[in-house]
């Protein structure tokens, strides 16, 4: 059961979030007496003791101790979302996202705002629980990272990309696809998306952005599958920073179950900042010899970098080609075994040029079975956990 609790709230402010979580099944509490005292570290303690998964502070009091508990919340119970009730200012909003507030409520917001904040806190709170919980444990975040890597262009990443990131969006849980292609990247062409924001929003942000700010650049493909888009022009993706880019993975891997990041062809350093956050990699090649030799180049040089700690897939795109090399040719140059097999259809082109992927259009399909298994791939099994060291410094 939900545990919201209100502080520095009043009896109006409860029951307008009352009326906004009629029906649901959650406890509401309203904490008894105003909080003060300028220790807000006892004061988070005991607001933490009485159970809550989510706090609301706020209309009343002072908006300097709202952003000290929620300072306080941060580094005590990170686990625990925090939502200042207060008229959000831009100064305010900069302090409270500094603060890693989950959200800024206006205290005149109606009630399906008020209902969106609190249950996208919720959600928050829940998944940061269970990360902590991991982490206690010895394992990292549950949000699962998943790079796709291809040295030659054109080999099938923004095909996989999409249709994997949808495929894993069917089941109970929320994906993120990322667009790390910062020069021509067109998964918004191949999910027909109109980003009215995309990943060069990033560029105008200061270094520890929080998630709020961040969800408002992500396209709703559907429910479950919200998209950080490319920039419009590639001198756009230049100004995009390899720390926004690090810090933006690791919000996504906080909120999403997936975060899937397609790439560009080669091997930049944004792409390599993605690696080094993943848990999984995923190797994209078709049957011709040079792709085949580049994805072992990429792997040897990943291994000489020393990032070996994420789980490696290799997966042949247009399998079913005869251009010469066979599948197990492919596994001994690379070194993999092929860990799924996507067969040549005109049904991809045609797909990615409708904006329909083909899990939607034709799920049934040979090739829309292949990308669905695909996806099992990383539903069904366990991530290993331990692409969550910093970011190494590879000047
Ligand atoms: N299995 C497939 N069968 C037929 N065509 C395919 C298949 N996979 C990809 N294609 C087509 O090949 C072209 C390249 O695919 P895609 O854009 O996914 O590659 P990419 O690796 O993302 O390329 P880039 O490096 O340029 O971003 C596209 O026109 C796509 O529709
Ligand atoms: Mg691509």
């Amino acid at each position: 059961m939900t545990s919201i609790i209100l502080a520095n709230s009043n009896v109006a402010f409860e029951q307008r979030v009352r009326r906004a979580f009629a029906n649901s099944n959650g406890q509401l509490t309203r904490w008894p007496d105003e909080i003060v005292s300028s220790d807000t570290t006892l004061a988070v303690r005991e607001l933490a003791d009485a159970g809550a998964e989510i706090v609301g502070i706020g209309p009343n009091g002072d908006v300097a101790l709202a952003l000290d508990l929620a300072r306080a919340f941060d580094a005590d119970h990170p686990e625990i979302a925090v939502i200042l009730v207060a008229t959000p200012t831009k100064d305010f909003w900069e302090e409270a996202l500094r603060a890693r507030v989950h959200d800024v409520l206006n205290p005149d917001a109606d009630d399906v705002e008020i209902r969106t904040v609190f249950q996208t806190a919720l959600e928050t709170s829940k998944r940061r629980r269970s990360n902590l919980l991991h982490e206690i444990g010895g394992a990292a975040p549950s949000g699962r990272v998943i790079t796709l890597i291809a040295p030659k262009g054109g080999s099938g990443k923004t095909a996989l990309a999409t249709n994997l990131a949808l495929a894993l969006s069917y089941g109970d849980e929320n994906v993120a696809l990322v667009d790390l292609d910062l020069q021509f990247g067109d998964v918004a062409g191949a999910m027909n998306l109109h980003p009215e924001n995309t990943i060069a929003d990033l560029a105008g942000l200061s270094d520890n952005f929080a998630t709020a700010t961040l969800k408002v650049f992500l396209t709703a493909k559907s429910n479950s599958l919200f998209v950080l888009c490319a920039p419009e022009s590639p001198a756009e993706g230049e100004e995009v920073s390899e720390r926004s880019i690090e810090r933006a993975v690791r919000l996504l891997a906080d909120e999403f179950e997936f975060v899937v990041i397609d790439t560009s062809a080669g091997l930049h350093e944004s792409t390599l900042t993605s690696i080094e956050l993943s848990t999984d990699l995923v190797f994209v090649c078709d049957l011709s010899a040079a792709a085949v030799r580049a994805t072992r180049k990429v792997i040897d040089a990943l291994d000489r970098l020393g990032i070996d700690q994420q789980r490696r897939h290799f997966i042949l795109n247009r399998a079913d080609s005869k251009v010469g090399i066979d599948v197990a040719d492919a596994a001994a140059v690379v070194g993999l075994p092929v860990a799924a097999m996507i067969p040549s259809a005109r049904a991809v082109p045609l797909s990615m040029n409708h904006g329909v992927p083909v899990v939607e259009s034709s799920p049934r399909s040979p090739v829309g079975k292949s990308f669905l298994a695909t996806a099992r791939l990383f539903s069904e099994t366990p991530a290993k956990r331990s692409g969550w060291l910093p970011v190494r410094s590879r000047s």
